[in-house]
């Protein structure tokens, strides 16, 4: 059966001291605790090699928060999904809204990305979300469908690897979250896309996580929904307090 994942989202935040320090706090706080999930930390690419230096990524997963379409070569500034992979990282967020609206990547981009950390064993934590036009528009399961379609030339064996999170765009930074059971209905939408695709037992089994405005105040209630898979947490990942109020709402 799938599982439960609280992942975080440092997205531009931390210097690498800062990162390592927190990253350290996390790893202490859940190798002290008990907790029914997994649990991931998605950072800067800068900190990723000292980040899995001081954790254990049997208890603490490690991952980036993007990587480039391109295998290798001169693409500069560029990272690839294999320099990600050899810092020991075993995750990648893909197809973030920030990355969507600001760096404009398309679903082709997002395919070949995705390809590309597949290729490196790396899981892509795959988002997506409607922005609030077209909340209001009515049109927000048309928009995520959409979203998720960009991965169907996937085999079934790699779709199967895939995490979804499913991030409002307008419930990002704004405090404003999406209702439980507004999740739980675009969480039922997208996997019944998946299971028209790929069948009920991979759309059974993939982790869907909801983003936005998610808080130890409102986790439990939003985890508590059926096809409500856990979290990708932006703002509360960057305090270890916070954080593992989040991962507690699993207990
Ligand atoms: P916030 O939790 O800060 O709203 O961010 C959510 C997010 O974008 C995680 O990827």
């Amino acid at each position: 059966m799938r599982k439960n994942i609280v992942a975080g989202n440092w997205k531009m935040n931390t210097t690498v001291p800062e990162g390592v320090a927190l990253a350290k706090e996390v790893n202490q706080q859940l190798a002290n605790a008990k907790h029914n999930c997994d649990v991931v930390i998605c950072v800067p690419f800068t900190h990723l090699t000292s980040v899995a230096a001081v954790i254990d990524q049997k208890v603490l997963g490690l991952g980036a928060e993007n990587c480039s379409e391109y295998e290798s070569g001169a693409y500069t500034g560029e990272v690839s999904a294999d320099m990600v992979a050899s810092t020991g990282a075993g995750y990648v967020i893909l197809g973030h809204s920030e990355r969507r609206q600001y760096f404009k990547e398309n679903n082709e981009q997002l395919l070949a990305k995705c390809r590309l950390a597949l290729k490196n064993n790396l899981t892509p934590i795959f988002c997506v979300g409607e922005v609030l036009e077209e909340r209001e528009n009515g049109t927000y399961n048309e928009v995520v469908k959409h979203q998720i379609e960009a991965l169907f030339d996937l085999t079934a064996e790699d779709f199967a690897k895939i995490i979804v999170a499913y991030e409002p765009v307008w419930a990002i930074g704004t405090g404003k979250t999406a209702t439980a059971d507004q999740a739980q209905d675009m969480h039922a939408n997208i996997r019944a896309v998946i299971a028209e695709k790929y069948g009920k037992e991979i759309a059974d089994n993939t982790s869907i996580l909801y983003g936005g405005s998610c808080k130890p105040t409102n986790a439990k209630e939003l985890f508590s929904k059926p096809d409500v898979d856990g979290g990708l947490i932006g703002g509360a990942a960057l305090k270890a307090d916070s954080f593992m109020g989040i991962v507690e709402a699993f207990n």
